[in-house]
């Protein structure tokens, strides 16, 4: 499941299963699970792909799954307890080589990146312009500061940069400042409150999208520090892979999708040369790109609107020993 992208009719008719997650075939294509093999679902969210990993994955097999959101970890628990192959870690991908699980290597890693379902739909987690609720929008809310808490007090400069950065939001400026008059009348509290405000800033466009679509994606990425997240993981999954191991991400939007692919070409392509050196230095891939961008089809997206800015990349790690398949 993924907020990013839901779901057709899963594999099973287990509770948490009624909906087949975003570019369900590419990403078990992408992994090729081996039966025997040792994989990490970095976003388990609602298990919709952990599921289809478990099915391929014989007894002695192993698939690790982490997740910031403790009722997504709640739900792992709930369902896979009692399945001797599952490990469970509440915590962010970012620090995956850190669990000791990982020592052994990794056979693949999945990241489904952003927001799940669960937490766009569920109005208390804040995380929507659509329902109102507390203004909150982390995925672990035991970890840092809230939305509501970091608007209380940021600066209009910084409110404005974050909207920027990580939304691309023209009006980033116009929308600080609303902001913060409003916060010296009235605390930002509620997440309706929020994209009142910033509707007020912002006029709605021709593009007929809420005009506070934007300003939420930024104030979650930054909230939640996703692109440094995901940058670091990226390295660690890198470094954790073993040879002939699979790398598979589905980015949501622009910004996530230039870290993957940067970080994928940079381990996968020798640089361009440069007329200002006269020698090209040594490179050795480490990473074998696995095709370009994949995107849904368009009986997914008749299915599943949430799916239509997912993008999956893949990659093999590369090494000494090589898997039987490559070419
Ligand atoms: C798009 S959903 C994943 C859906 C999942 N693939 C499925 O089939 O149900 C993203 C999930 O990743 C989690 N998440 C996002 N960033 C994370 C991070 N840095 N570390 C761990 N979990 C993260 C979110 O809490 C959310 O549950």
């Amino acid at each position: 499941m993924t907020a990013g992208g839901m779901e057709r009719a899963a594999p099973s008719g287990h509770r948490h299963a009624q909906h087949r997650p975003v570019l369900y075939a590419q990403v078990l294509a992408g992994l090729d699970v081996r039966p025997g093999g040792t994989y990490l679902d970095g976003t388990f969210g609602r298990g919709g792909h952990a599921r289809g990993v478990l099915e391929q994955l014989g007894d002695d097999g192993r698939l690790l799954v982490m997740d910031k959101d403790p009722e997504a970890i709640a739900i792992a628990h709930a369902d896979f307890d009692a399945d001797a192959r599952v490990l469970i870690r509440r915590g962010s991908f970012a620090d995956l080589a850190a669990w000791d699980a990982v020592d052994g290597g990794l056979d693949g890693v999945l990241l489904d990146l952003g927001v799940s379902s669960p937490q766009l739909d569920v109005a208390e987690r804040g995380f929507s312009f659509g329902k109102d609720g507390p203004l909150d929008m982390r995925m672990d809310p035991d970890d840092g500061e809230s939305a509501a808490q970091w608007l209380a007090h940021a600066e209009e400069r910084a409110i404005a940069d974050v909207l920027w950065t990580y939304g691309e939001e023209r009006a980033s400026r116009r929308i600080a400042k609303a902001l913060v008059a409003r916060r010296e009348s009235q605390p930002l509290l509620r997440t309706a409150q929020l994209a009142e405000v910033i509707a007020s800033a912002v006029p709605r466009g021709k593009d007929k999208s809420h005009p506070a679509t934007r300003s939420f994606q930024a104030i979650r990425i930054f909230i939640n520090r996703e692109l440094a997240d995901l940058e670091i993981g990226l390295d660690a999954a890198h470094a954790c892979l073993k040879p002939g191991g699979r790398l598979v991400v589905i980015s949501f939007h622009s910004l996530e999708d230039r870290i993957v692919k940067q970080f994928i070409g940079t381990h996968a392509k020798a640089p361009p040369a440069d007329r200002r050196r006269p020698v090209e230095p040594d490179f050795t891939p480490t990473l074998r790109m696995l095709g370009g961008a994949q995107k849904a089809d368009d009986a997914e997206l008749s299915d599943n609107w949430r799916a239509r800015s997912a993008v999956l990349r893949a990659a093999e790690k590369l090494g000494p020993a090589l898997r039987s398949d490559a070419p």
